[in-house]
């Protein structure tokens, strides 16, 4: 999500700072950002000269330190919320005193995160993006209990200047894209484990007979089922209701390390694309 944001700032005139605590994962971003680029041009979309310009936008970096000089942070780390608060306080503390420090989080709350940086709490606010980023029209907009206005309203201009539409939803676990997507695609799970039919016609019924772009199973392993295990269980624990517990098929997988594309096996085996 980190180099789809990155990479969707650049080509829409912003200088980045893509960070990471590991420099594989930054190749990776390298790697992503210059295929893309490649695509773009292949298609006629940028020259090559304009996909150059678009590349020397982004520096990458394994020192947080190096967001001190940032106007804007959209913190995608791993959805932990122990991690995101050390993040934010390390941000808070290193950053300039107008700076909006955005999460991407799925699902955590953003006033939870923001009670972990102090006085900097109503810069605190959800920028939740959708993958592939640079394709993906949305951005999810959360305010936290405290989140001043100045900082929706900027963010809003943020999300615009990138190319997408921001919608706000409430602070409340899921928000509004993973409190409907998690349990319809939890419930495919259901239809599998149940028998009802087989992964691949699943996601074809649900491919031709709702005009999804994917089936819901592959949505998961698109998405990670890692992740769609941990939303469940903060639908879960927030709402309390036993519908939002994850599937045992899709936990059970979690548990055997098949977390979808990333790992090259999830409901599907991608170890041989
Ligand atoms: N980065 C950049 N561009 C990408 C891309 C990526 N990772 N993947 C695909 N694209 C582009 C392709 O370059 C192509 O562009 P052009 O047609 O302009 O060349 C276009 O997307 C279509 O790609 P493909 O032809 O390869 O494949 P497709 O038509 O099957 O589309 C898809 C691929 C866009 C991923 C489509 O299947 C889709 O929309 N799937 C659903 C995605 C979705 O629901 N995302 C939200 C997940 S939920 C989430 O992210 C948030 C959360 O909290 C869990």
């Amino acid at each position: 999500m980190g180099s789809g944001i990155a990479l969707t700032a650049a080509m829409n005139g912003i200088e980045v700072c893509q960070n990471d605590i590991a420099e594989e994962q930054l190749e990776r971003a390298r790697a992503y950002h210059a295929k893309t680029l490649a695509r773009a041009v292949k298609k006629e979309r940028l020259t090559e000269s304009d996909a150059e310009v678009v590349a020397s936008r982004i520096r990458y970096s394994t020192s947080l330190a190096d967001c001190a000089s940032a106007q804007w942070v959209v913190e995608a780390a791993t959805e932990n919320l122990r991690l995101k608060k050390e993040i934010f306080s390390s941000l808070a503390s290193t950053c300039g005193d107008d700076v909006i420090l955005a999460s991407n989080t799925s699902s955590i709350s953003i006033t939870d995160i923001g009670a972990s940086v102090g006085d900097a709490a109503p810069r605190v606010i959800g920028m939740h993006f959708f993958n592939p980023v640079p394709v993906m029209k949305l951005v999810e907009v959360i305010e936290g209990l405290v989140t001043s206005e100045e900082t929706t309203s900027r963010t809003f201009a943020l999300a615009e200047a990138m190319g997408k539409t921001p919608i706000k939803a409430n602070d409340r676990a899921g928000f509004v894209s993973n409190r409907v997507l998690m349990p319809m695609i939890n419930e495919a799970f259901y239809a599998w484990m149940d028998g009802v039919a087989e992964p691949e016609s699943i996601d074809e019924i649900m491919k031709l007979g709702c005009a999804f772009p994917m089936g819901p199973l592959r949505l998961a392993d698109f998405i990670g089922l890692d992740v769609c295990h941990h939303i469940m269980m903060v639908l879960y624990e927030e709402l309390g209701d036993q519908k939002y517990f994850p599937c045992p098929k899709l936990r059970q997988l979690v548990l055997a390390g098949r977390h979808g594309d990333k790992t090259g096996r999830g409901v599907y085996d991608y170890s041989t694309s």
